[in-house]
């Protein structure tokens, strides 16, 4: 819960401004952090949908945000994955403005994805990036774009997101919940919680000079996704749709979900937790799914 954050946090130093490109589910809650915390926080969305979003970005329509909105940003997170090309959008259209910004952090949101297949076993920011699928040799492509700026840059690799409004017990409520059986296939995930106060404590490390490249952010418990639908169900006192082995499922998978099955990895969120001291709000995904069935209710 976004209270539990606000009592660890300081806000950014005086005179900072945070600008946040792509507001929209991890960027939004991270942008309501920093209000709560009394940070200047500005947020980029393709439209204009609430009074939250303060600027228009869309590099498909070469709408860019002015140079006021850009003027004295000193932190920026970008939650905007390649475009239909490939590209990264902010590097497309913002490049050549990010090196006339003060930045002292940069934060890039990228997918666990760029791993691979891993067969199950745990994955860190120490192996070797070994991306099958396209759009995650993209995404790494578009990772290497932003390490190469001579910019404070930070790649913060991500597994599924999930949070209030966008979780198993939304998935139940619908009615779109499968119960998927793969022995052995597990998910790592993370709560927006988990992902608002990693950046403001690896903002904080960075501000110390203490900043890794890659940070896995993940919860401790890679787990499957019977599980998860199970526990959902048991907080909202309903029943279950009956189990589909995943050959069954499989054939009536799009695409997109069936390259989802198709990896297998736990990704290790050592890293962020033990040598850089992050405390997960979440630890699992009772925990999470705890905070997203109070909210919704
Ligand atoms: N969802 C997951 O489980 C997951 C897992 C791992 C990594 N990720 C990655 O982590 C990042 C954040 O995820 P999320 O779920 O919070 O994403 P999200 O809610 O889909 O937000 C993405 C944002 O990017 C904006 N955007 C997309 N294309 C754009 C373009 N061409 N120009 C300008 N803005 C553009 C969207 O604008 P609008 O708001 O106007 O649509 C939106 O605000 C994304 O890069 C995502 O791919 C997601």
């Amino acid at each position: 819960m976004l209270a539990d954050l606000v009592n660890r946090f300081d806000p950014l130093p005086k005179n900072s401004k945070l600008l946040i490109l792509g507001a929209g589910f991890s960027g939004q809650h991270v942008a309501a952090l920093a209000r709560q915390l009394g940070t200047n926080v500005v947020c980029s969305r393709r439209k204009i949908q609430s009074q939250d979003e303060n600027c228009v970005f869309d590099s498909e329509k070469q709408k860019i945000p002015s140079q006021i909105t850009l003027s004295k940003v000193t932190h920026l997170l970008s939650c905007i994955p390649p475009d239909s090309t490939g590209e990264d959008p902010v590097l497309k259209c913002l490049k050549s403005n990010l090196y006339k910004m003060d930045l002292r952090w940069i934060g890039y949101l990228s997918t666990t994805g760029v791993y691979g297949d891993c067969k199950g076993r745990w994955v860190s920011e120490a192996d070797l990036p070994n991306p099958q699928l396209l759009r995650s040799q993209r995404r790494l492509t578009c990772e290497k774009k932003w390490q190469e700026l001579d910019l404070p840059v930070q790649i913060l690799r991500l597994p599924g997101i999930y949070g209030p409004g966008r979780s198993a017990i939304e998935t139940l409520q619908t009615g779109k919940a499968k119960m998927i059986d793969k022995p052995g296939q597990v998910f790592s995930r993370i709560h927006i919680d988990d992902i608002a106060g990693a950046i403001f404590h690896l903002i904080k490390l960075s501000a110390k000079g203490q900043r890794p490249s890659i940070v896995n952010l993940a919860d401790n418990h890679p787990s499957t996704n019977l599980e998860v639908l199970t526990y959902a169900a048991s907080l909202m006192n309903c029943s279950l749709p009956e189990i589909e082995p995943f050959e069954k499922a499989s054939q009536q998978m799009s695409p997109m979900a069936l390259s989802f099955w198709q990896e297998n990895r736990r990704v290790s969120n050592q890293m962020l937790c033990n040598k850089l001291g992050y405390k997960l709000i979440h630890q699992d995904y009772q925990s999470g799914l705890e905070d997203c069935f109070l909210q919704a209710n």
